[in-house]
C-alpha cells in the first residue's frame, strides 16, 4: 500500500499515520518528524530547518526529495508506505512521480483530511506528545487514560512543538493554501484522490480511511 495523507496542520495526518502503521504493517514517513530529529540532533540540515520551520515556511524542495528519495529505497518500505507531509509544493509532487516511476511504483490513493482552519489553530493549540516514544495527544480531544502518563508506554514527560503558536500556526495555514492545496487537483486529474471528513471524531476518520483502504477505488 503506497499512500499519501495530504492535509493541512493539524488535520491528524500524523494520528491516523501512526494508526495505519500498527494495522497495515508499513512505515510512516513524515518528513516533519525528520526534520525535528535533525533540529534535535544539531545537525547543520538540523540548524538551517530550525529558522525556516519557526517561521512555517517549507524547508527547500531539493533537501526534502533528496530525504525522501533515500527513506524509500529503505527495505522496511518494500511493502508501501505512507507519505505524511509530503508532498508539499507542486515541484515536490513532480520529484516524487519521477522516483516512483524510476522505481516502478505506483501510489494506490491520495487521501485528503478536511478540516476548517479555525479547528486547526484550535487542535495545534492543544497537542502534545510523549517524549519517550511520540504518541500522540490533545488537551481536550485525546488524553491519556491515566492522567499526565503514556497509554503507550507508561512515559510521564511530554513536549510541545515550537512551531504549534497561534502566529506560526496561521503562517503554515497560508503556505498550506498557496503551495500543497494545489497538489488536489493535480492528484485528481491523475484518478487516484479520494477526502475524509477530517472534522469527525479520530475513531471515525480512522474508520473513513480504513473503507478506502480496503474497498478500492
Ligand atoms: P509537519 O510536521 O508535517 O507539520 P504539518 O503538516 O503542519 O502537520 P502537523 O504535524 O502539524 O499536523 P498533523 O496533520 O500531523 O496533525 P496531528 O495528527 O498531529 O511539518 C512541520 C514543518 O516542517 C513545516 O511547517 C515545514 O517547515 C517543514 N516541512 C515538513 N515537511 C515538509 C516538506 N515536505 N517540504 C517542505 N517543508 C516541510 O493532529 C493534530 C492535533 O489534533 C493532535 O493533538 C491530535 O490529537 C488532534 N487530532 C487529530 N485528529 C483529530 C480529530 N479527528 N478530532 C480532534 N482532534 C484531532
Ligand atoms: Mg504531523
Ligand atoms: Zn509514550
Amino acid at each position: 500500500m503506497k499512500l499519501i495523507l495530504l492535509g493541512p496542520p493539524g488535520a491528524g495526518k500524523g494520528t491516523q499515520a501512526r494508526r495505519l502503521v500498527d494495522t497495515h504493517e508499513i512505515p510512516q514517513l513524515s518528513t516533519g518528524d525528520m526534520l525535528r530529529a535533525a533540529v534535535s540532533a544539531g545537525t547543520e540540515l538540523g540548524q538551517m530547518a530550525k529558522a525556516v520551520m519557526d517561521r512555517g515556511d517549507l524547508v527547500s524542495d531539493d533537501i526534502i526529495v533528496g530525504m525522501i528519495a533515500e527513506r524509500i529505497d529503505q527495505p522496511d518500505c518494500v511493502n508501501g508506505f505512507i507519505l505524511d507531509g509530503f508532498p508539499r509544493s507542486e515541484a515536490q509532487a513532480a520529484a516524487l512521480d519521477i522516483m516512483l516511476s524510476e522505481r516502478s511504483i505506483a501510489l494506490d490513493h491520495v487521501i485528503e483530511m478536511r478540516v476548517d482552519d479555525e479547528a486547526l489553530v484550535e487542535r495545534l493549540a492543544g497537542r502534545y506528545t510523549c517524549a519517550e516514544c511520540g504518541a500522540g495527544y490533545h488537551d481536550r480531544f485525546q488524553v491519556p487514560q491515566v492522567e499526565s502518563v503514556c497509554d503507550n508506554c507508561g512515559g510521564r514527560e511530554f513536549k510541545r512543538r515550537d512551531d504549534d503558536n497561534e502566529t506560526t500556526v496561521r503562517s503554515r495555514l497560508t503556505v498550506y493554501h498557496d503551495q500543497t492545496a494545489p497538489l488536489l487537483p493535480y492528484y485528481r486529474a491523475k484518478g487516484v484522490l479520494r477526502h475524509v471528513d477530517g472534522m469527525a471524531e479520530i475513531d471515525v476518520v480512522t474508520a473513513q480511511i480504513g473503507a478506502i483502504l480496503n474497498g478500492g477505488k
